[in-house]
């Protein structure tokens, strides 16, 4: 048999779609459901694929389609025409013969199934004249929706019909809805983290505001710290933590008296001791949180005055028992801070900082960090070099 793919037939004696009856009662029962045509236009639009290999029966359920309002109904007696149709544009409806020559509606059924994504449902309506029930079952075992016996009954068409993309069009405006959700909560929790990381950007501005004239040290420290972290080979999202929570380091200098914190001398034995509280206290202040970049923030103020040969301060950490983020803090606190002057010295030679990196590699540092932020240098020299 010649397969024909047929846009369904239009009918001759009006374009507007009218009540259908019952045309052919199969029990004594003779009263008839009159089914209106249907006006949603989002019905009226459904697109719906008719596959049966009898011609008289899609010309049939093409006509039947037709005079029920449905203004998108394909037609065809190919099985691969059927699947070529699901595959280039999603219908709304399959309604499909079971039992085919070529190729049989259980196959084609499985196949529109594997090409229907998972959270989508394409309602399948199977037509056939034998609905025994190893029959029906295979039917919805391979995912078909409901059933047709053949010959048709007008008004149970419809009705099948109607239900089925009514079905299908909530599902869409479900899934439409839930978009919709999803992608508020997205923009509200972009939002907050956005609040979040400006709020920890301005208590670094606060922290740092009495005792640095540019209030550009935290800032960064968090940047080198950052470019450290990356080029010790840590994950991106530990380098954007480390890159919000290094900038808190020195948080705790909030509880240090004016006359030690901005004293433009050396500090006494006590004055030092009180001094070296700024590590406890800003601990204190940043611990407790659930939020990963505090935990890493209150971490990094406890440890960053640890130094790798154990003689560092508050607890006396040595080597890697002192946290990686308070290692790589260390290194690039020493290097900004001493690039920038401060009220009790001027700033040193750049040449200088790195000699005495060198030389405190392994005592004061973590030697393979020092050697990290040298290979950074290194790089960015031969950057400004080529450039
Ligand atoms: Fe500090």
């Amino acid at each position: 048999m010649d397969h024909a793919l047929t846009p369904a037939p239009r009918l001759a004696l009006t374009d507007q779609p009218v009540a259908s009856t019952i045309s052919a009662p199969r029990s004594s029962d003779r009263r008839q459901v009159k089914v209106a045509p249907v006006f949603d236009d989002a019905l009226r639009q459904s697109k719906v694929v008719v596959l049966d290999d009898d011609p008289a029966v899609i010309r049939l359920l093409g006509r039947i389609l037709e005079r029920g309002g449905y203004k998108n109904v394909v037609t065809t007696t190919s099985p691969h025409e059927a699947i070529a149709l699901c595959t280039v544009d999603e219908p709304d409806l399959v309604v499909l013969d079971l039992h085919m020559p070529d190729m049989d509606g259980f196959s084609v059924l499985e196949r529109i199934r594997e090409l229907t994504p998972p959270d989508t449902y394409l309602p399948v309506l199977v037509v056939t004249g034998d609905m025994s029930p190893w029959t029906r079952q295979r039917a919805l075992s391979s995912g078909a929706n409901d059933f047709l016996t053949k010959p048709f009954d007008t008004p149970e068409v419809l009705l099948r019909v109607r239900n089925l993309l009514e079905t299908r069009h909530m599902h869409r405006k479900l899934a439409e809805q839930n978009e919709q959700l999803e992608k508020a909560v997205r923009q509200r929790t972009a939002e907050l983290d956005e609040a979040r990381v400006e709020i920890l950007e301005r208590l670094a501005k606060a922290a740092e505001y009495r005792d640095d004239g540019t209030r550009r040290h935290t800032e960064r420290v968090g940047i080198y710290a950052a470019r450290l972290a990356r080029a010790l080979g840590l994950d991106e999202t530990t380098v954007q933590t480390i890159r919000r929570a290094a900038p808190l380091h020195d948080l705790g200098k909030i509880g240090i008296p004016d006359y030690i914190l901005l004293k433009p001398g050396p500090l006494t034995a006590e004055e030092a001791a009180v001094m070296r509280t700024h590590t406890t206290i800003g601990a204190q202040i940043l611990s407790g949180s659930r939020v990963p970049t505090l935990v890493m923030a209150a971490e990094i103020a406890l440890h960053h005055h640890e130094r790798w040969d154990g003689t560092g301060y508050p607890h006396g950490l040595a080597g890697e028992d002192i946290p990686l983020a308070a290692r790589i803090v260390a290194v690039a606190d020493f290097y900004d801070a001493l690039s920038h002057d401060r009220p009790y010295r001027r700033a040193w030679p750049v040449h200088d900082i790195l000699a005495e990196l060198r030389r405190q590699a392994g005592r004061q540092f973590d030697p393979d960090v020092v050697a990290a932020f040298l290979d950074l240098i290194d790089h960015q020299r031969a950057l400004v070099a080529a450039s």
